[in-house]
């Protein structure tokens, strides 16, 4: 199994330098801001975005180099605490009270705060990214702040007008989670000033691993041994139709489909239905479908990686993708 320590390991020295980075930028003004702020910021999660940033820039720099440097912690910065802002937000649109394994900020402190928290982190981040005077990086990882709220906006309707088909949830989850990993990997070449070309193939690479980790993320849903720190069959709960559910509708003949419609409008409510549905899905493969679309994914992911040589930052890159896979948090 590999670990997000190993993938880390060729970039280790410049994640260091990105979280002391961070520390000193993220500072809050009012004891409770500030309070909020540390719980926000002290689980941050897998730092998968950091590390992506991190990665690509190494492999796309033009010499190897002790260290990436200030544009490339910016560059990070950047995409992570958007993240970090998005997800306060989520919680609060989800009404959901666990995060990493501890209360949610809409949890601890309520929603109108948590809302605030989130605008704050985002106001934060555009006045550091605006006064370190790098302008190409801040207008490149802006353009995909859009796609996020689109997403959501997207997936919300969907799921009241009970429109959702797969190319609907693959609309979705490009814009609502690859579109800020594609960001993530083609910043990093941009940081270093990478040839346009370059730029354009991390996206791609970083869009299709977003892609596969998404489709995970909706599988580890449904899996009772994860430790995702979320509450099992959240998206049920919700009323959310991910690609398990899905797989198995799209098989599913006219009564089937309808039955198991019902079933899902009653998880809100019922425990009863949110073990059957999950049960169900299990039976009927819609696990094993997801995981074969999500293996697509990473397979194209890994196509593109093809065209550099040899690195330990290519190498780390490809095992970021067996990660995605293999991931149970
Ligand atoms: C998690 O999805 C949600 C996202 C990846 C995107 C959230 C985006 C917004 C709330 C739009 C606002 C954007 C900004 C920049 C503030 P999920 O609910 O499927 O995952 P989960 O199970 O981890 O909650
Ligand atoms: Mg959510």
């Amino acid at each position: 199994m590999i670990t997000l320590d190993t993938i880390r390991k060729p970039v280790e020295a410049d994640l260091q330098a990105f979280d002391e980075f961070v520390a000193r930028q993220f500072t809050a003004e009012g004891d409770l801001l500030d309070e909020m702020l540390r719980y926000a910021l002290s689980s941050r999660g897998k730092g998968i975005r950091p590390t992506l940033v991190m990665l690509s820039a190494a492999m796309n720099a033009p010499q190897e180099t002790e260290r990436l440097g200030l544009r490339v912690s910016l560059a990070a910065m950047l995409v992570e605490m958007i993240h970090v802002a998005s997800l306060i937000h989520d919680d609060v649109i989800d009404e959901s009270s666990e995060r990493r394994g501890r209360a949610s900020v809409n949890a601890r402190w309520q929603s109108h705060k948590a809302v605030l928290l989130g605008d704050f982190i985002l106001a934060r981040n555009m006045n550091i990214g605006m006064s370190s005077g790098q302008y190409d990086i801040v207008a490149h990882v802006c353009s995909s702040l859009t796609a996020l709220c689109e997403g959501e906006i997207f997936q919300s309707d969907c799921a009241e007008k009970g429109t959702m088909t797969r190319q609907s949830y693959l609309d979705i989850i490009r814009k609502k989670t690859a579109s800020l990993l594609g960001t993530s990997a083609s910043v990093g070449a941009l940081a270093v000033r990478a040839p346009h070309e370059r730029v354009v193939l991390m996206r791609n690479f970083g869009e299709a691993l977003g892609m596969a980790f998404q489709i995970q993320d909706d599988i580890l849903d449904y899996s009772p041994a994860a430790h995702t720190g979320k509450p099992l069959n959240n998206d049920l709960r919700e009323g959310k139709i991910t690609l398990p559910l899905l797989a198995v509708l799209d098989r599913a003949g006219e009564e089937r489909r309808a039955e198991l419609l019902a079933l899902l409008a009653r998880c809100r409510e019922e425990e009863t239905a949110v073990e059957q549905l999950r049960t169900t899905v299990e039976r009927e493969g819609g696990l094993a479908a997801a995981a074969e679309v999500m293996q697509g994914y990473l397979k194209h992911a890994l196509d593109l990686l093809s065209s550099y040589e040899d690195s330990p930052f290519r190498t780390a890159l490809a095992n970021l993708c067996a990660y995605v896979a293999e991931r149970d948090r």
